[in-house]
């Protein structure tokens, strides 16, 4: 490799290395996850965390200034796998909000001060996508692709949209029919994103579309969604902000809700490379939140004790999980239908996270998930149910006495309030707007711009005749 950064397998038993030039998702040797890797001793000393901070004051204007701007790249040195810095595809994401949050932490019998919440609802999307969103988009444009896709439960595709336009990409959304909330369609549509209403749910929409990205090469299509490792280098800037938002004093724990385990692969590789480099003393404990119907991570860690063991994990075991999924035609269903997915592709990196973050997993109901969404809303910013299982976390973890109440806890609030008011609506009276909505009687839509979603069985032919016969071009 000739450069600072390269992409490696994260097998420890291969070790393959890449280009960051390259397009891949899978190590083409042994077919495992990829990190960014970078030779730090190529790379400007850092000095210490306090250096980041002096460019929180920027107005945003010029290249500088706007990467000073972002969240993300405020912390660029930490993340320096772009070759030049105009190439940078940045909207102004990650300027988001570290919220002492007494009067909830007094519900749950925290000390004052305690509790803090990371609201990622503040993102212009409305997630902490876009810190991945912006980094991916940075390679996508590194490497020259014009077509980005994602397989979605809502949020993914409401960033990858709304990049994909203002970086003038054409943005392919893959999102199970009748599986995501209202708010973050219409996002989709708005931003302009062809999306693909696919007769499945997200772990077939993400199948298909990794096939179609790997298999189909003449339609160029660059996939966005979180097995993309750089998508990942963006996510670990939510550790940094959090970090600089408490002065660099590590917190004792971290909790977040767990999906396809991107956003815990990233903190795990956040943590573990500023210890390498000498940042922080201190690593927080990871605990990831599953929803008791979307429970693979939980149901292999804590119950058939599933570890990383150095990479050598027992493959077999989750081969057998997913077999048997199969085999009983199980689908995930959880009101948080953010988190709905039962065989998330991260699963490796995040056993590698808690392994680094001596981290734990755990699963809350949906009834434990609809409760804490309302007390977030009704003694904080409020945010959407999948975020909401954090709390919901910390109240077990508090009954059982594994978190003190003097010990500081960071629950990062993945999801805005606003994008899935269905479920708020429906929790305060009892009426569900989103069967009214589907009951309604269908009208062509009129408007000059309006992107209808298109139909499709989960089939390639279909999909990939929809996709050739668009308008996107
Ligand atoms: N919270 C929210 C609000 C999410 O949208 C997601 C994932 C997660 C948590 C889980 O994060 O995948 O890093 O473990 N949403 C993805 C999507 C899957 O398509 O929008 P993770």
């Amino acid at each position: 490799m000739t450069g600072p950064a390269f992409q490696q397998c994260i097998n420890p038993a291969c070790g393959a290395t890449y280009d960051v030039g390259q397009v891949i998702v899978a190590c083409t040797r042994c077919g495992s996850l990829l990190d960014i890797k970078y030779d730090w001793g190529k790379l400007p000393t850092i000095k210490g965390m306090g250096f980041f901070e002096h460019r929180w004051s920027t107005k945003g204007v010029g290249v500088e200034g706007r990467l000073d701007f972002s969240g993300v790249w405020r912390f660029r040195e930490l993340l320096p796998f772009y070759r030049s810095e105009e190439q940078i595809v940045t909207i102004g994401e990650g300027r988001t909000v570290l919220q002492q949050a007494d009067l909830l932490g007094r519900q749950l019998g925290m000390a004052e001060g305690k509790l803090l919440l990371q609201y990622e609802g503040l993102n212009p999307s409305g997630s902490f996508k876009d810190n991945g969103m912006t980094a991916a988009f940075t390679h996508a444009r590194m490497v020259g692709a014009k077509k980005v896709a994602c397989a979605s439960t809502g949020n993914t595709s409401a960033s990858l949209a709304m990049f994909a336009s203002l970086a003038q990409m054409q943005g392919i959304v893959f999102i199970g029919s009748g599986k995501i909330a209202l708010g973050k369609l219409s996002q989709a549509l708005d931003y302009g994103a062809m999306t693909l209403q696919i007769r499945g749910d997200f772990d077939d929409c993400l199948r298909r579309i990794r096939q179609i990205a790997v298999d189909v090469p003449e339609l160029g299509i660059y996939l966005m969604n979180s097995v993309n490792p750089f998508r990942l280098e963006g996510q670990k800037s939510i550790m940094y902000r959090v970090m600089e938002a408490m002065d660099w004093q590590s917190p004792d724990w971290i909790i977040v809700p767990g999906g396809n385990l991107g956003n815990s692969s990233a903190f795990g590789k956040a943590f573990s490379e500023l210890k390498e480099l000498g940042l922080i003393k201190k690593i927080p404990r990871l605990a990831i939140v599953n929803a008791t119907g979307a429970n693979t991570l939980n149901e292999l860690v804590s119950r058939r004790g599933l570890k990383w063991n150095d990479g050598a994990f027992d493959v077999t075991m989750v081969q057998k999980h997913y077999a048997a999924l199969d085999e009983s035609n199980y689908r995930p269903h959880t009101v948080a239908s953010a988190i709905e997915i039962s065989r998330p592709v991260n699963l490796p990196k995040a056993l590698r996270a808690l392994a680094v973050m001596n981290g734990m997993t755990l699963e809350v109901s949906d009834e434990e998930i609809l409760e804490h969404r309302a007390m977030v809303a009704r003694w904080g910013f409020g945010c959407e149910p999948a975020s909401a299982a954090t709390v919901a976390g910390l109240r077990k973890l508090r009954e059982l006495q594994t978190i003190g109440k003097d010990e500081t806890v960071v629950c990062i609030m993945t999801g805005h309030e606003l994008k899935d008011a269905n479920v708020t609506v429906k929790y305060h009276t009892g009426v569900d707007l989103s069967a009214a909505q589907e009951m309604a009687p269908r009208k062509e839509p009129t408007g000059r711009l309006a992107n209808r979603p298109v139909v499709v069985d989960d089939d390639l032919d279909a999909i990939l005749e929809k996709i050739r016969n668009s308008k996107l071009e």
